[in-house]
């Protein structure tokens, strides 16, 4: 299948590790240029080596996404940088969970603010320049848990189901631009993250995380948990021209854990 990816330029948020970085990765094995974001320059200068030994230009943004000046900024660098933006990957996210009965409101909040806010403003930002082209695709990586909430969960599946809501109506807004806008929602997938996100809850119940991770992987139907380069695959499509009617779209990359039908 020919994506006609080559010569497209790319933002990925989040891609100093993790899904981030395998998109960053995917995409410059089909010859796209990629500016990657996270607030850590040395692990972002890490990605880029990688990036620069396929034999593509990749370029590093430091900002905070979870502000409206870091996102701003980010655009403007990646626009000084690739000459415009075709492709967008909003992947950040780092939300802090907790069980309902003590939730915080600043727990929430934050989840919003890194997660929902930085796709909504990294999306507003990008599109008038993809519509100079007439070709765009935003792919938000926002996770099943947003239509699969739990007492333990909230934080993370309020910022994912506004992404989800979100996705249909930006969708809806620059269908007729040439511009796909679709989400991924992976299930347990195999990095820090997950990790970050289980260790209080191995702590909890006497395990050690990598344990606990294991039995949660036993429990999805996959027998195993995502690898982020699967999930990169996935949106390697969808910003390709390959995918040319997807629009307002959800795919979940679960191993088949989502109940209700497909
Ligand atoms: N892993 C899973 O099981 C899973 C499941 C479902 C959905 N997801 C979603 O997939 C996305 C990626 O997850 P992941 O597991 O790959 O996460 P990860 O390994 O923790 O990577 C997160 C990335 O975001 C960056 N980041 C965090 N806070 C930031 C901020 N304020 N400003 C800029 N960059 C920031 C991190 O770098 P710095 O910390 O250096 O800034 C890092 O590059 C997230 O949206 C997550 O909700 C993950």
């Amino acid at each position: 299948m020919e994506l006609g990816l080559v010569g497209k330029r790319a933002i990925i948020t989040g891609a100093s590790r993790g899904i981030g970085r395998a998109c960053a990765l995917g995409l410059a094995k089909e010859g796209v240029e990629v500016c990657i974001v996270s607030r850590t320059k040395m692990d972002l200068e890490q990605v880029i080596s990688e990036i620069e030994a396929i034999g593509v230009r990749g370029y590093a943004v430091t900002e905070d996404l979870a502000t409206a000046e870091g996102c701003r900024k980010v655009v403007q660098e990646a626009v000084r940088f690739l000459g415009g933006v075709d492709i967008l990957i909003n992947n950040v996210g780092a939300a802090q969970n907790g069980d309902i009965l003590d939730l915080a409101r600043e727990q929430i909040e934050s989840a919003l603010r890194l997660k929902s806010f930085s796709y909504l403003q990294m999306s507003q930002e990008v599109i008038p320049h993809m519509q100079l082209n007439r070709w765009g695709r935003i792919i938000n990586i926002a996770g099943a848990a947003g239509t699969s909430p739990t007492r333990d969960n909230i934080p993370t599946a309020s910022a994912n189901i506004l992404i989800l809501n979100m996705t249909r109506a930006l969708s809806d807004a620059v269908a007729r631009d040439g511009i796909l806008v679709n989400s991924i929602c992976p299930g347990l997938t195999n990095t820090d993250r997950a990790r970050t996100q289980q260790r209080p809850r191995a702590k909890k119940e006497g395990k050690n995380v990598e344990d606990l991770l294991l039995q949660l992987a036993g429990q999805i139907p996959a027998g195993r948990m995502a690898e982020p380069e699967e999930i990169a695959n996935a949106a390697v499509f969808l910003a390709s021209s390959a995918c040319s009617y997807v629009f307002g779209s959800s795919i979940y990359m679960d191993g088949g854990q989502r109940r209700g039908t497909p």
